[in-house]
Parts: C-alpha cells; structure tokens; sequence
C-alpha cells in the first residue's frame, strides 16, 4: 500500500507544482496584509473570548463571497488512501477557487509547503488550508494501538506517545490530526474497539484527557502542537450487533452516564475539534443531529471549535433514509456539522439552499468563522508555513529516543494474563521453538491506523528475543500455520494494506513441522493472533476466536509436553477458554508498533515486569456478548445456585467473563489489606478517603494498579454493580508496602438522574479496592440527607 499511496501523492503535487509560480510568492507579512488590511494577528489565544481573533475573522468574513466561506467548509481528500467511496476530485482547480479550507491525506513538509503555497498564493484572499491526517497511535514511531495504550493505565505514558506524535506530525506538514477516538465500546465484535480505551467511561475520560493534552500543548500555535479532534461523536461504539456503522438506539440514561463522559471530558480539556460519527442515534445519524451538535455539544458543553464530519458521512445520510444530496447538507450544516469531509455535498448545494431560504447566510457565516478561527488558534494566519520546516522533520522523525520511548510504552501496555508454574519469565539460555505466523512478521505489529508508519522499521519479535537475550538463546522457527486460510479474507486484507501471504503448504505439514521443531527446544514460544486489517473500521468479526487452524496448532504444540507461551496479538479481547485453560502463560501484546519486538522481549525475559491490565472484558464465548463490569442487577441475580432456575443466566454457560476488567498479572504478586475510611458518614459536599495497604509479597520489583470502584446501592434509577472511580500505579519493590490513599469527591458519586440532573442521592454506598473489577475487598459508607 506504502507505493501506492506515495505514487498518488507525487502525482498530485507534481500537478499543483505545473500550475504554481513560486517565483509570486508573498511574503508572510504580505498574505497578512492582503486578508486582514487594519489588524495584525498576534494568534496566541485560543478562545472565542479572544477579542483580537473576534475582530480579525470578523474582518476577513466581511471580505469573503458566499462561495469563499462555502469553501472553507470543504474538506479535500489529496492523494492517499481512502476510507470510504469518493476520492475528492479537481483539487487544484478548487483550491484556485477558494473552494477548498483543508486538505487531509498529505504529509511531508514538501508536499505540505507545496499545497500551502499553491492555496496562499493562487487564491483571492490567501486564507491558508488545515492539514489533517489520521495520526492515531503515533505518526511516524508508532506507539501499540489505542485499546493496548489504555491497558497500560499510565496517563503519564499516554499523554507521552500523543506528544511525540504531535511533534512528528507537525513537522511533516501536519497541523490537525483525528484523534483522540473516545468511543466506549463493549461489543469486542466490533473492529473499532481497537481503535479507543475500552469500555470504561471513567478510564476512557482520563486518558481523553491526557491525550488531548499530549497533541495541543498550552499553545496550539507552537510549531510542535497539533490541533486534535475527538471522535467519533457520538455513541458510535454502541453500533448494534458490533456490525461497524449499524444503528445505534439508547437510552439516554445509559448516554449520559456511560458512553458520554469521555467526549465531555475532551471538550473540557479544550480539544479543538469534533469528528460527527456515522451512526444514527435514536433515529437521526449523528452528522445532521441538531440535538446532538448544536443543543448538547455547545448550548450545553459549551464546545467553541469546529466540528468536522466524517468520511463522506453528508452523503451517507441520503441512504439513512433523510432525503436527497441537497436535503441532507442542509440537514448537516443546521444540525451544527461546519466542515463536510470529502463528500462536497455542502460545495455542490449550500449556495442554492442560501438562495432558497432552507439555509442563513448567517449559518454560513457562523460556520466558516469556526474554520477560520481554528486556523487562527494555530498560528497559521501569522506564518502558513509554520509546520512545513524539512530541518525540524529531518532531527524529528524517528528519532532514537522516540524509538526508546515506543519501547518503553510498548511495554506498559502488555498484558499478563496466564503464568503457571512460573513459566516467565523466560531463561536467556537454551533453546526456543518460536512459533507462529506472527513470530517474524513485521507488517501486522504496527497495527491499523498507522498511516504514516513504516512497518519495514517494525522490530520483529524473533529480532527482539536476538537483541535482548543474546548469543545464549538459540531460536527455532517455525511457522505452524497461516494467520487465516480464508483465501478471500486474504485478499480483502490485502486489498488495504496487509502483506499477508499464505503458505501453501497443507495445515498438517505446517504443523508437523512445529512440532518438530518444538520437540527439539526447552520451550515454545507461540506468536499467535490476528492480522492488523482484522481489526479498526470495517473490521467486524461475528467469531473472536484466534483465526485459522492457530488452535490446531496450539493442540499440537501442547502434546509435545513441552512448556507453551503464547504471545497474543490482536486488537480486540478475543474468546480464549481453550488457550486459558491449557497454555502455560499468555501474553497480550495487542498489536505493539514500531518496537514491538523489543518490548515483547524486554517482557519474556524478565527485563521488564509486565503491568498492563485489560481495558475489555474478554468473554469466554461470543453469545455472552455484551459483556462489561459495570452491569445493572436485575431483580434476579445469579447466587450460584445451579438447581434455581429463574435468574439471570444462561443454561450453558456461566456469567462470567474470562478474563475480568481490570486484570492482568505480574511476575510478582500483590496482597492488599481491606479498604479503610476515614468515615463512614459524610455530608452530600464532603470528600471521602479511602486507603488500603498494598505489598510487593513476591520475588520481583513491580508496577500494580490499584483500582477503586464505588457501587450506588439506592437509588432513584438502577446503578451499576460497581464503577471505577479511581486509579493509581504504583511501583513496589519486592517485600516493599505502601499506602495508597484516594480522595472521593461528590462528583465521583453523581450520576444523571432520568431527568438528566447530575445529582448526589443520599443513602448507602459501597467501596471496592483491588487488583480487577472482580477480584476487590469491600467497605460501606452513608451519604446524609
Ligand atoms: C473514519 C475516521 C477517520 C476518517 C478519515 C473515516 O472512515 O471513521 O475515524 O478519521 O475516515 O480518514
């Protein structure tokens, strides 16, 4: 795919480059001059309340034609690959036109500076374009997909990897990226999980948060900060039977107190735009849902940037059912979405609809000012080439501490979730049968949504056991088996960036061969899992189980007797029953970027004590789905009783999960005493503490999370069994115990009421410490009256 997409974007600034003179550049103080004659932008605050960003848009606004704010709404498509149906055409010509206020899919300085240049120079009032792009674990170094970032619990590690995308991405060109995606999911069917924190609303806030911090800075206008965009609002984690871009219908109870947190809190920490999601809510599709993006997201919110749909999501709502082309951008643009990706449905229509009267000019205006003052928050009015610098690209991407920072956070994002009979960490002497089809593989580890990202520099795992254990381990491969045999799953992977090759040998000779190899070694390591393209958009899989004859494999591999570590690489939770219950230890990598291979290393051999805790539940089967910690009681629960019929249950299988939220081990283990209050009575406005003991009691240093959950035992609508309040990680010495002490406050016992007040009740509440959602020793206190 890499060739392609260069191909495309060499041919489309090889076009801009035959029409552009650059000996008629103006200078930077001459572009000012031409769009704003009286004031000169100082861009260095980012709000509406900026009186010197209100005047200079309201000058440049009153010098603009319909058209030209209509082309500030156009967001073009140039050069890359795409996601959806249409591929923006006639770019140059547009852009020449005032037609176009961003451009999304061209990177490098050179091509950036290209098109800016193009856009500055060739245009009436030389407004210069945003340039987005989908930086979503890392732009260039690639971090491990979002659902394993967030497994690492480590804000300071996450708001670390967006900051150093945010500082490749903006020397190459880019200004605006598409991400933090903060939609909570709990159908692990759907592909998407991969692409945000999991299913927690409190979890998915913080790291909202850290990351929206991470991309913009304090300053957006710093040449190393990029404008981030929250997505996909709203709810589209809630797609029905996971099926990517299904209806969505809700309560909105459930909405407000579970799927949105996260978007609210992104909005709180100042993120600069909204990506509109492709689902409809309650019978009307996100992107023309005025409700959603006028009345909550700023009447309520209280949100001053601009909102962006989706790819092509304008046109997309005519097959919803909501009208024709011109019917649904009216819809869009009075729904509150100011910039139309791709599609152009607001270039083709919006002028006849103003001259119809089924659209303001005021509208219009209110729209495109938000544009324009996105590109004055970024400094671009000042310098439109600010992010274009080649040297500042040349010193940045890649550099090696960034490559050492991947490492590191690769790491903090692993999970442990089996280790019998102490099988890791591994002995860096001996032999290891490393099998698998993603044992050498490169292409898959650095996971979807890594556009920019080479996958040639991904460090392989058998690579990575070389580096860290040294001439004292020697390796056997073996394949074992293809990822899938599904010839034409193959091919759809391929057709969008997979490498996938199948060995055409039959099953039985691959594993044969594993088996071999593996009665010959100490130990067999077993890299196993999904191709990278099996999860992210469009990815949805109705059977979660590792793909292809991979079980069969691991089947044979157990019956050589020999002691089985299975590397999991994936990106959603998986249905693991089988694996769980006869593999030694497995290790969830998830799909782990640019130095997978050494992180997963630094953690078989014991250079790092793995710490990451899941952030999905995972089933045992696919019919348990929806399954997710912070469920209601019904008025039956399940007692363990198995003669007592009417609860809530299945006949064939328990309730449980798999694998809890929250779980994951560690080399060493972890004892915590019983939670202790500092009271057990408080006022409706009084905070809480709550501290436990937690001790290393194993034989190894380690990082633990401790988790705290609160449950609402009466209310005025059901609550959750428990919800996560609170966090910390901590890092404990072996033998070495600590105190962790955390402060509840009234908002961590809120929730919106079914007339959507955000209120504290009084009565009883429950507190619950521990290592995972299930596993956690309980105290009670009483809010008064
Ligand atoms: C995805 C978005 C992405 C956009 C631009 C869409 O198909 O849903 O997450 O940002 O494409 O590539």
């Amino acid at each position: 795919m890499k060739q392609i997409i260069r191909t495309a974007l060499v041919m489309s600034i090889g076009l801009m480059s035959t029409q552009c003179n650059t000996a008629q550049q103006p200078t930077t103080a001459q572009q000012t001059e031409t769009v704003e004659q009286t004031q000169t932008p100082t861009a260095r605050a980012s709000s509406t309340a900026d009186p010197r960003m209100r005047q200079f848009v309201d000058s440049l606004l009153s010098q603009m034609t319909l058209e030209e704010k209509i082309g500030q709404l156009n967001l073009v498509s140039v050069g890359f690959d795409v996601t959806g149906p249409v591929v923006s055409q006639n770019v140059d010509e547009n852009i020449r036109k005032g037609n176009v206020g961003g451009v999304f899919n061209t990177y490098t300085p050179v091509a950036a500076r290209k098109l800016q240049e193009f856009a500055v120079n060739n245009t009436r009032l030389k407004i210069p374009l945003l340039f987005g792009y989908d930086v979503i674990h890392g732009h260039r170094t690639i971090f491990p997909i979002p659902l394993g970032l967030s497994a690492s619990w480590d804000l300071e590690a996450i708001e670390r990897s967006a900051r150093i995308a945010a500082d490749e991405a903006s020397a190459d060109g880019l200004n605006w990226v598409y991400s933090p995606m903060v939609d909570i999911a709990r159908d692990p069917r759907w592909g998407r999980i991969s692409e945000g924190a999991g299913e927690d609303p409190y979890l998915g806030s913080e790291i909202a948060r850290a990351m929206v911090h991470g991309y913009q800075g304090d300053d957006l206008t710093k040449e190393n900060t990029v404008m981030a965009t929250v997505k996909h609002f709203a709810l589209y984690g809630a797609s029905e039977a996971g099926r990517d871009y299904n209806t969505v219908d809700m309560s909105l109870n459930r909405m407000f107190n579970e799927y949105m947190p996260p978007y609210k809190a992104a909005i709180e920490a100042g993120v600069g735009s909204v990506m509109t999601s492709f689902n409809d809510i309650n019978g009307v599709p996100a992107t023309g849902n005025r409700w959603l993006m006028t009345e909550l997201l700023r009447e309520q919110w209280g949100f001053d940037g601009f909102v962006v749909t989706d790819y092509t999501a304008i046109n997309e709502m005519i097959a919803h059912g909501m009208g024709d082309e011109a019917k649904v951008g009216e819809l869009a643009l009075t729904a509150g979405s100011d910039m139309d990706m791709v599609g152009e449905v607001f270039l083709r229509h919006l002028k006849q609809s103003v001259e119809k009267g089924n659209v303001s000019e005021e509208e219009i205006n209110t729209a495109a000012r938000r544009i324009l003052e996105a590109k004055y928050k970024l400094g671009l009015f000042e310098d439109p080439y600010r992010y274009t610098d080649e040297q500042r690209a040349k010193t940045t991407i890649m550099k090696p501490e960034y490559r050492e920072a991947a490492r590191d956070i690769a790491r903090r994002s692993m999970v442990l979730l089996k280790n019998s009979k102490q099988t890791l960490p591994l002995k860096k002497s001996g032999t290891i049968a490393l099998i698998g089809p993603l044992a050498n593989n490169q292409r898959d580890l650095i996971g979807n949504w890594s556009g920019a990202g080479d996958w040639k520099q991904a460090v392989s795992v058998e690579q990575g056991i070389k580096n860290v254990a040294g001439n004292g381990v020697k390796i056997n491969y073996a394949k074992g088996a293809n990822i899938t045999d599904d010839e034409q799953m193959i091919k759809r992977l391929n057709a969008h960036g997979g490498e996938l090759q199948l060995d055409k040998r039959t099953s039985e000779q691959m594993i044969a061969e594993a088996v071999k190899v593996a009665r010959a070694s100490d130990v067999i390591v077993a890299v196993v899992g999904e191709s990278q393209g099996m999860s992210g958009e469009a990815a949805s899989r109705a059977d979660i189980g590792l793909p292809g004859k991979q079980r069969e494999l691991l089947m044979a591999l157990k019956k050589t007797g020999k002691p089985l570590v299975v590397v999991l690489m994936n990106g959603r939770p998986l249905t693991l029953t089988w694996e769980d219950q006869n593999v030694d230890a497995i290790l969830e990598t998830w799909f782990a970027g640019t130095e997978a291979g050494n992180a997963i290393a630094d953690v078989l051999f014991g250079n790092y004590n793995p710490s990451g805790k899941i952030t999905a539940t995972f089933p045992q089967m696919v019919g348990q789905i929806p399954l997710y910690y912070a469920h209601k009681n019904t008025g039956r629960p399940f007692n363990g009783d198995l003669l007592n019929k009417y609860t809530t249950r299945y006949m064939d299988v328990t309730n449980e999960p798999l694998y809890p939220f929250g779980f994951g081990l560690s080399y060493t283990s972890f004892t915590y005493s019983k939670p202790q209050l500092s009271k057990t009575s408080i006022s409706p406005s009084e905070n809480l503490e709550v501290s436990v003991q937690v001790q290393n009691t194993g034989n190894y240093d380690g990082e633990e999370v401790v988790q705290l959950y609160v449950q609402d035992v009466v209310a005025s609508i059901t609550r959750p069994v428990k919800e996560l309040k609170g966090f910390q990680k901590i890092n404990l010495k072996k033998g070495e115990s600590r105190t962790v002490t955390f402060t509840l406050t009234p908002e961590h016992l809120k929730f919106y009421n079914n007339d959507l007040d955000f209120v504290l009740e009084p009565g009883e509440f429950k507190v619950y410490v521990g290592t995972n959602s299930r596993d956690v020793q309980e105290a009670s206190f009483t809010v008064t009256q």
